[in-house]
């Protein structure tokens, strides 16, 4: 095998700053950060304690508080992009949610044109997903998010998706059919976080609001007709196994159904959801599968052509994308 052209179709802005790239964030806007690295790291990723995907999702606070300016966002995107390239990535689907830069008085089309601005002073494939938020009271957010996403939408090169992300057990998918409802009118791809921390409902909810991809869909199998429909409409799942793990999406490893989801034709594909928060990359994924599951070569490979047909990108890239994927196995 030669290098592998990684693909990372699900993976936070947030989730993704590292010790190094919150100090160059904090030095560039004159933030104070804790001394230690150790210190900060602690406070940059997740707890081998953590309970839940409410407890994981504290860890969003310190990094979203280095990304309130424009110069914040716009560094942040470039530094991750350029992060993500030193791990082998060969296309990347950063997702984040302009109303969590909004807090000291930028509009949610600052931070998409920041983020934008950001895109462009790196030269690894990257497209933006913006998410809208599961949470109370921020109805007119995300639609203003529906709304500027049809403005912005390109077909590659830019904002090419939304995506629902928040604690799943505490806000459910069938309470956001409004704003999905206008995504799908205006012709917005999208996928939804979901059966993470909720139930095969919560898939169910996504795929009647016409979500072409599932962010995790662990919890997906079950319903075993949902997970039918999965495989005879051939959606892809955003699946992120170290995540899974640490935010006890499955309560034993053991039982990870991603070994059941391939035999049975479940278009997988492997994401790292965040890289610095759950202190991994998209080469430790693959090898941690390798590892626990006994995951094949050829397996890797048709996860990585899964991600392929499913990334939200043109069909040009898809195809030189394949290729390199043909040719690294
Ligand atoms: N689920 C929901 N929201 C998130 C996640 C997740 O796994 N990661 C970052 N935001
Ligand atoms: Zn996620």
């Amino acid at each position: 095998m030669t290098n592998i052209p990684y693909i990372d179709l699900h993976c936070h802005l947030d989730g993704s700053i590292t010790v190094d790239i919150a100090r160059k964030l904090a030095a560039l806007q004159n933030i104070e950060l804790p001394a230690s690295d150790a210190e900060l790291e602690s406070r940059l990723s997740v707890p081998e304690s953590c309970e839940d995907l409410n407890e994981f999702l504290e860890c969003f606070a310190l990094p979203c508080s280095l990304m309130q300016t424009k110069e914040g966002i716009t560094e942040s995107v470039h530094l991750v992009q350029e992060y993500m390239k030193s791990q082998g990535l060969a296309y990347l689907e950063l997702r984040f949610a302009p109303q969590k830069h909004c807090d000291n008085g930028l509009s949610q089309r600052d931070a998409i044109e920041a983020a934008l601005a950001g895109l462009k002073m790196s030269d690894l494939h990257t497209n933006l997903i913006l998410c809208l938020m599961r949470d109370r009271g921020n109805e007119k957010e995300n639609l203003e998010t529906v709304e500027l996403a049809r403005e912005y939408l390109v077909k590659d090169g830019g904002v090419v998706a939304v995506d629902l992300a928040g604690a799943e057990a505490l806000f459910h998918t069938d309470q956001f059919a409004e704003p999905f409802k206008k995504a799908r009118e205006y012709g917005i791809p999208f996928t939804i976080h979901a059966g993470e921390a909720d139930g095969a409902k919560s898939v169910k909810d996504a795929l009647d609001y016409g979500a072409s991809r599932i962010g995790h869909g662990v919890r997906t199998a079950e319903d075993l007709a949902l997970l039918e429909y999965l495989i005879k409409n051939q959606i892809p799942l955003e699946m992120c196994p170290n995540s899974n793990r640490q935010t006890k999406a499955v309560d034993d490893m053991s039982k990870y159904p991603i070994r059941d989801y391939l035999a049975k034709g479940v278009k997988v594909t492997v994401n790292t959801d965040d890289p610095a928060i759950c202190r991994t990359t998209i080469a430790k994924e693959f090898e941690y599968l390798e590892k626990k599951f006994g995951i094949t070569a050829g397996e890797k490979k048709i996860m990585m052509l899964n991600a392929v047909d499913a990334a939200f990108t043109d069909d040009s890239t898809k195809a030189a994308l394949r290729a390199e994927v043909e040719s690294a196995f």
